[in-house]
């Protein structure tokens, strides 16, 4: 049995007294304990989400990092400044940073096998974009993007990631993948993974969806056999929506 898991990725919002505020209104409220929350907050609001998420079941999460522990790389953080915080996840490769920060499926690599060394589940992000899907060569393409991730890692470090599919045409525009479309894309990658890593490890690795997921669309996304969670943007940031995915 997979446990579900629900990450809200904050990107580029919140101040750390809007994170305060925020994360106080959703810790203040009776959440589904079977169903694991994580809050991936800006780096300048890692330390207080740790210290407020205590003694609850909110796990934390940084949004990047870099792959080097130290060393002449100006305004990146490391994983080494990661542990020292206590972040438990990491999202690695999300769609925006491939878009507008140059991240490749070798940097990605990168940063997943760091990521596991240095003892941070990483969120694996792949996904495709319109022109990709409407080429038809997004199944391809998705497929490409794990191994690519995964190169190097072992089995039992496969273990400890968790993707997220987030096709790049559903993120912040309000058109959601049809659950049929995410059911068969999160399918593909977990017989992607089982190709590379046999039954066992496909079965216990726990894939996302991602885009424009809402109150109203959780239930029948997370009713579909591979798909054991969401990656949540917009929705992640209000304390209301986000606990009635929690408690979808
Ligand atoms: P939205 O939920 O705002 O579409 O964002 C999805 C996303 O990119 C999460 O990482």
């Amino acid at each position: 049995m997979r446990k579900p898991i629900i990450a809200g990725n904050w990107k580029m919002n919140k101040t750390i007294s809007e994170a305060e505020q925020l994360i106080d209104e959703i810790k203040n409220q009776k959440l589904n304990e079977s169903v694991e929350a994580v809050l991936c907050v800006p780096y300048l609001s890692l330390a207080k989400a740790k210290e407020m998420t205590k003694y609850t079941n909110i796990n934390i999460g940084a949004q990047n990092m870099h792959w080097e522990e130290s060393g002449a790389f100006t305004g990146e953080v490391s994983p080494t400044m990661l542990n020292e915080v206590q972040v438990d996840y990491v999202i690695i490769g999300h769609s925006e940073r491939r878009q507008y920060f140059n991240e490749t499926d070798e940097t990605v690599n990168k940063k997943v096998l760091s990521a596991i060394y240095h003892g941070l589940a990483p969120i694996i992000c792949v996904g495709e974009t319109l022109e990709q899907r409407e080429e038809n060569i997004h199944t391809s393409l998705v497929a490409e993007q794990i191994k690519a991730a995964f190169s190097n890692v072992s089995n039992e470090d496969a273990t400890k990631t968790v993707v997220a599919y987030e096709p790049i045409w559903a993120i912040g525009t309000g058109k959601t993948a049809s659950s049929e479309q995410a059911e068969e894309m999160c399918a593909l990658i977990r017989n992607t993974i089982k190709a590379l890593y046999g039954k066992e490890t496909a079965e216990s690795i726990r894939i996302q969806y991602g885009g424009s997921v809402k109150p109203g669309n959780v239930s029948e996304l997370m009713s579909m056999e591979n798909i054991d969670g969401a990656l949540v943007g917009g929705a992640s940031l209000k304390s209301s929506d986000f606990v009635k995915l929690i408690n979808y």
